[in-house]
Parts: C-alpha cells; structure tokens; sequence
C-alpha cells in the first residue's frame, strides 16, 4: 500500500507514540512502504506517526541509503546549532529553530541489533526532528508566542489557497 503522509491538523501527529515489543513482518513492510514514501515526498526522513502509525520508528536517508530506526532514544546532547528546519507535515513553512548540534541516540536496527550513533549537524537535527514526532511534537511547537500566531496565520493562508500546497523545494524538506 502507499502511505499518504499527514499534516497538521491530524490528530495522529499529536499522540505519543508506542514502543515496537517484536519486529515482526509487518514492521517490516511498514518500512517498506514509509521508505518509498519518504523519497518521493522528497524528504530525509520520515516517522510513522506522519502515516499515521503510532510507533516508535523513523526511516531516513542523508545520502547514504534508506535507515531505519527503531524506539530510538537521545541519551546525550551537546552544543546549539541554528538550522533552517522544515517538516513534511508542515509543507510550505520553514523556521530556524535553535536544538543541540550533536545528540547521542541508541535504539535498534530493523534486525533487532542495538545501535548506538553519534551525531553532528543535519544528522542530529533529524534525529531531534524526528524523535519530537515520536512524542506528538511539531515545529510550530518550538516557536515562541509570536512566532506561532504568525505561523498559524501562514498555515491557514496555505491551507485555504485552492489547490496550493506551495512547493518547499528550497526548503530542506526534513521529515
Ligand atoms: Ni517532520
């Protein structure tokens, strides 16, 4: 089946997701469906949550082939980066939001093998961006007060535009 990636406004994108116990066939072809997905939405990442799976796995591709995370968890983070962040849920908007710049996350492979990766730059950004869909958290969420009235304003702006779903291709479509 193909997935149909969610925007704000689902509720989906607003639940806490839940841990994966087994990593049975059909996480597996989950993944083989969000991998395809992802590509051609054209993002870097994508979290099941966005299709609308509540559990705790993202799948992703900086350029070296599509990963995929399972129940990934930072245990370490460090430094500020500010980076220009956009999200496939939030297609059209793009804000610079300050996070850590290198974070420590473990989880699992696909085969159930612990993975432990340290990260830097665009790579920790994904996984932070990429963790906060795991727990219901969006962009908009990392904007002060005035920053998300505008936003929200924006939002609706594109939402009510016929047929506009404006192309982010200059944005870096994370996730
Ligand atoms: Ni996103």
């Amino acid at each position: 089946m193909s997935y149909q990636i969610r925007v704000m406004g689902d509720p989906v994108l607003r639940q806490e997701a839940k841990s994966i116990d087994n990593i049975d066939g059909r996480i597996i072809q989950m993944v083989d469906d969000m991998v395809p997905a992802m590509y051609q939405a054209e993002g870097i990442g994508l979290a099941a949550p966005q299709v609308g799976i509540q559990k705790r796995l993202f799948v992703y591709d900086i350029g070296e082939g599509p990963q995929t995370l399972v129940n990934p968890e930072i245990v370490d983070s460090d430094g500020e980066w500010a980076f220009e962040e956009g999200c496939l849920s939030v297609p059209g908007l793009s804000f610079e939001i300050i996070r850590p710049k290198e974070v420590h996350l473990i989880g699992r492979d696909l085969n159930g093998n612990e993975v432990s990766i340290e990260a830097d730059e665009l790579l920790a950004r994904l996984f932070q961006h990429e963790l906060d869909h795991l727990d219901g958290v969006l962009l908009l969420d990392h904007l002060d007060r005035d920053e998300r009235k505008a936003a929200l304003r924006r939002w609706r702006e594109i939402q009510s535009s016929p047929g506009a779903r404006p192309a982010s291709s200059d944005d870096l479509a994370l996730p």
